[in-house]
This record gives structure tokens, C-alpha cells and sequence, in this order.
């Protein structure tokens, strides 16, 4: 087995499978290693995204929704279900399944594509512009040359100090896509990304849910008119989510585990709950790399700093996807890995940061991409809005799910889309289209001017487009 190679990745999720193939691609010979371990010690490439992140808690969701539909969903359709039963050890096992799959298909790939696996940990011995040495110790205990390194060892769950991650009572992602019985009372602490998720897959199938965020703003970062229709639409189906409160002491007892709390009004409060999620946030994860070691320059935050073009400072070493600045999602990852094996070929990778698109997978979806209604006020950008509720869409009407709505922000004067906002159904696929149109610079008028197929969801899409010029067809 060669050891002497010309691009190594450090790291198998999104950002680094995805950088090892490219690099393949480009004639490079090419070697990845990654640590993550599955039940029986082999080797799960994927990261955090295949194995504790996007595709199982997707896998979850999909199999909520269908239970929660089943219970009272499909009533409406007339379609009368009798002596239904919740399965969890099979939901989960089905779930652990499509874990799986992801891990062999990465291997796979892999193979396919003649880049080198090394299952254990990467860390640098020493090394410069001409070369670098990485240990790898774990199943697989080398030492390896690279000319070029791509640095993509991904993030860690952020603990909330003194009540450290046990994966019994209190969980992270980690825990929460684990759970063996359905709690009765479920605490989730931060109303992120994750906490709205997990919060609804466990509400879904049974659990009490209460919520607790430390701002007064439910989902900041989403343009207020859709993070408003989101919470009206998430607390109607009883999902409890308290907001500006200030979280005390969490003490874990045998079966239960105790926070107390302050609300908004600065009224203190025990809540007593079976599991405890936290998630509030994930911090970078730099861990046994020996950064230090070589000078691997870190920034304040623990994020390996890095320019525009993911170099670091040093030659020849990169750094892509969550351990680097930015948005923390798998799509940016790979964005960025693709586009660094390019520049080390010489090419011109790129990666528009105004047109990432983010998907929250609740039910409804929450999905956008650009700015938000707020951030072009407060940049002062004089802007056009429409929006089309689904309510009067033809095809949301025959699916049963008319809730939410498709938001168009554009520049006054130039028509060019600022940016797109859906609340409602397959919000998560809808946004592509907005994606494309922002990344060719598409105004409102190219979108209202498209034929969009009848019936179906993306006519939505068209309307609220056609809503900025105030003449929307059906609303
Ligand atoms: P990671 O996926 O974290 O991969 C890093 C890999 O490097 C890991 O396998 C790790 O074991 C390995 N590693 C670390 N150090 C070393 C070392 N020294 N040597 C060898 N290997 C090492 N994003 C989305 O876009 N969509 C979603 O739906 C979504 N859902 C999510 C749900 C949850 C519950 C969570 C927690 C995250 C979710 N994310 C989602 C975020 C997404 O998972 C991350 O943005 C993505 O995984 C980042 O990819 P990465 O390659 O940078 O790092
Ligand atoms: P998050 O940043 O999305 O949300 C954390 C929330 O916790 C925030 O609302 C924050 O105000 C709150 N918070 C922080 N400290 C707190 C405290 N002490 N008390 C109460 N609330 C507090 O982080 P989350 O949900 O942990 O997810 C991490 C990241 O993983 C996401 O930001 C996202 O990048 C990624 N992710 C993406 C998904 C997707 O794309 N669908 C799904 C899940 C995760």
C-alpha cells in the first residue's frame, strides 16, 4: 500500500469524503482517514452528518411524521386506521439501517474512485511546504506523507458547564437520536436546528416536549414574518417552546433529570424531565490533530483559521466544513471540500456563501436562502416583498398541508432576488429552485415569467414571485 501520497484528508464526513473524492477525480493519489467507529468497531465513514446528524434524524422525522399521520392524519383522507402500535426498537433499527447504507455506499465510493482509507486517527507529526508526515493510529497505525493536507475533522455537541453530556439522562444529538422508550416528559434546551427537529420526533411519538431558549426571539436568524408562522404552527401541534429564559442549575438524578429556570418574566420555575436534550450549539472540534504541534493557526472561537479559499497558515494545508468559519451544514461542507481539491489542481473553486440554502426539517419545513426582511432594513436596501400563502395552492390543498406560505424579497429597483422564505410543505426541495435563480442573479420577474407545472407545490414559488409586482393569480 502506498504511503506516500498527494492529497490527504483528515476526516470523513461531508467536507472530507467529499474533498478525497474529488481529488480522485482530479488524478491525485489520494488517502482519507477518519476515526468514527460503528457498533463493532469497523470502520463508518460519514461524520457526524451520516452517523449522528442529517441522515438519521431525517430517518427519524420521515418515520414520526408517517406514525403522527397514522394517528390522526389520515382521518381527514378517510382512511380509518385501527389497532395502531409505535415499534420503536424497529423504528430505530431502520434508522441504524440507513446509517448504514450511507456508511457502505462512502466506502464504496471509495473503492470506485482509488482513494486510499486509513480507519483512525490523523494527527501531523511535523512537516512544511514540501510535505507533511501524519500518524494514523487505530485499526489502521501508519505514518503517511502528503504534499498537500485537507483538514476536515468536523464539530462536537457544546455542553452547557456542569451538566456534561451522559447519553442516558442528559443527550446530545448523539443521545437524542438513541432513545430506547419514549419519554414521558422530554426537556430540549436551545430552540435551534436541533432542538426543533429532535424536539419534534419525540413529540410525534408521544413525549411531553418543553423548550427552553435563552433569546426573547424564537429562530433570530429566520426572516420574522416566516419564524412567527413557524412558531404559531409548531406550538399549535404542542410543541412548548419557552423563550428568554435563563437555565440554573441541571442536576441529574436516578431516572430523571431536574433544571431549574427562570422564564421571560423573571419567574423561577423546576421542570422535571425523563431525558434532557441539549443542544445549543456545536463548537469545532480540533481534538488530537497536533495542531499545535506544527502551528496550525486556530482562531479565538477554536475554528481553524482560514482565508476565503480555506487556506490555512501553513502551505499546502487546508481546512473545510464545520471546523472552519461559516455556516455549520453538510452541503457548505462539501461545497468547500470540492472546491479546495480544485485549487489544488490549479483550478478556480467556488463556493457562493450568499447562496447556501438552509432547511430546517421540521413539519411544516422551514427553508431559505439570501437575506432576510430584517437584514435588509437594518443594511438599508430598499426592497420589494411578496408572498403566496399555501393555502391557496391547488396541490397543498389535495395533500391536506395548506400551512405556511412563500416569501420573495427583492431589490426595488433592479427586481434581482435578495433572498427566498418558505414555511410549508417540501419547503427543503421548493428552495432549490430559489437557489438557482440567485445564483444566475434571477429577478422576481424571470421567476413569475417561468411555466411551473399544475398542480403542484412550486406554483407557490411562482405566485409569491408574481406577488412582488402585486399581481399574484390565485390569492
Ligand atoms: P463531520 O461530519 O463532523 O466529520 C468529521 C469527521 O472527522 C468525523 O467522522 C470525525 O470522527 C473525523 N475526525 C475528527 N478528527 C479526526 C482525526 N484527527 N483523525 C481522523 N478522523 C477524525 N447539516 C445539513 O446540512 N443538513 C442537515 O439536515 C443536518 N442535520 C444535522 C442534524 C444533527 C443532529 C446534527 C448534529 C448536525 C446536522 N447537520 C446538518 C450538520 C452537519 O452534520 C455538519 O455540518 C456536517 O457533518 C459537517 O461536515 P464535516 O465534514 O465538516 O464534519
Ligand atoms: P443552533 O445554533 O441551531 O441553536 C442553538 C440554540 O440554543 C440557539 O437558539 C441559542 O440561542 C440557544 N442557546 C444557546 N445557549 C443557551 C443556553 N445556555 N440556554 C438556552 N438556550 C441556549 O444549534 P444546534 O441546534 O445545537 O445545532 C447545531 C448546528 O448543527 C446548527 O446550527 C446547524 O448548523 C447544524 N444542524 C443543521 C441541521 C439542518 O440543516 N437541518 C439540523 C441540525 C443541526
Amino acid at each position: 500500500m502506498s504511503k506516500n501520497f498527494d492529497v490527504v484528508v483528515i476526516g470523513g464526513g461531508p467536507g472530507g469524503y467529499i474533498a478525497a473524492i474529488r481529488a480522485a477525480q482530479l488524478g491525485f493519489n489520494t488517502a482519507c482517514i477518519d476515526e468514527w467507529k460503528n457498533e463493532k468497531g469497523g470502520p463508518a465513514p460519514g461524520g457526524t452528518c451520516t452517523n449522528v446528524g442529517c441522515i438519521p434524524s431525517k430517518a427519524l422525522l420521515q418515520s414520526s411524521e408517517h406514525y403522527e399521520h397514522a394517528s390522526h392524519g389520515f382521518a381527514e383522507h378517510g382512511i380509518e386506521v385501527k389497532g395502531l402500535g409505535l415499534n420503536l426498537e424497529k423504528m430505530l433499527g431502520r434508522k441504524n439501517t440507513v446509517v448504514k447504507q450511507n456508511n457502505d455506499g462512502i466506502l464504496y465510493l471509495f473503492k470506485k474512485n482509488k482513494v486510499t482509507f486509513f480507519h483512525g486517527r490523523g494527527s501531523f507529526v511535523k512537516g512544511d511546504a514540501n510535505g507533511y508526515e501524519i500518524k494514523v493510529a487505530g485499526a489502521a497505525e501508519e505514518t503517511i506523507t502528503a504534499k498537500h493536507v485537507i483538514v476536515a475533522t468536523g464539530s462536537n455537541a457544546r455542553a452547557l458547564p456542569g451538566a456534561e453530556f451522559d447519553e442516558k439522562l442528559i443527550l446530545s444529538n448523539t443521545g437524542a437520536l438513541a432513545i430506547s422508550e419514549v419519554p414521558k416528559k422530554l426537556g430540549v434546551i436551545g430552540a435551534g436546528v436541533i432542538g426543533l427537529e429532535m424536539g419534534s420526533v419525540w413529540r410525534r411519538l408521544g413525549a411531553e416536549v418543553t423548550v427552553l431558549e435563552a433569546l426573547p426571539t424564537f429562530l433570530g436568524a429566520v426572516d420574522e414574518q416566516i419564524a412567527k408562522e413557524a412558531q404559531k404552527l409548531l406550538t399549535k401541534q404542542g410543541l412548548a417552546v419557552n423563550l428568554g429564559v435563563k437555565i440554573g442549575t441541571i442536576k441529574a438524578g436516578k431516572n430523571s433529570v431536574s433544571v431549574e429556570y427562570t422564564d421571560a418574566k423573571g419567574e423561577a420555575h423546576t421542570g422535571e424531565f425523563d431525558k434532557l436534550i441539549i443542544s445549543i450549539g456545536r463548537t469545532p472540534n480540533t481534538i488530537g490533530l497536533n495542531a499545535e504541534g506544527v502551528g496550525l493557526k486556530l482562531d479565538e472561537r477554536g475554528f481553524i483559521a482560514v482565508d476565503g479559499d480555506c487556506k490555512t497558515n501553513l502551505p499546502n494545508v487546508w481546512a473545510v466544513g464545520d471546523v472552519v468559519r461559516g455556516p455549520m451544514l453538510a452541503h457548505k461542507a462539501e461545497e468547500e471540500g470540492v472546491a479546495v481539491a480544485e485549487r489544488i489542481a490549479g483550478q478556480h473553486g467556488h463556493v457562493n456563501f450568499n447562496t447556501i440554502p438552509w432547511v430546517i426539517y421540521t413539519s411544516p419545513e422551514i427553508a431559505w436562502v439570501g437575506k432576510t426582511e430584517q437584514q435588509l432594513k437594518a443594511e438599508g436596501v430598499q426592497y420589494k416583498a411578496g408572498t403566496f400563502p399555501f393555502l391557496a395552492n391547488g396541490r397543498a390543498r389535495a395533500l391536506g398541508d395548506t400551512s405556511g406560505m412563500v416569501k420573495f424579497l427583492a431589490d426595488a429597483k433592479t427586481d434581482e432576488i435578495l433572498g427566498v422564505h418558505i414555511v410549508g410543505p417540501m419547503a427543503s426541495e421548493l428552495i432549490s429552485e430559489a437557489v438557482v435563480a440567485m445564483e444566475f442573479r434571477a429577478s422576481a420577474e424571470d421567476i413569475a415569467r417561468i411555466c411551473h407545472a399544475h398542480p403542484s407545490l412550486s406554483e407557490a414559488t411562482k405566485e409569491a414571485a408574481l406577488a412582488v409586482d402585486k399581481r399574484a393569480l390565485n390569492f
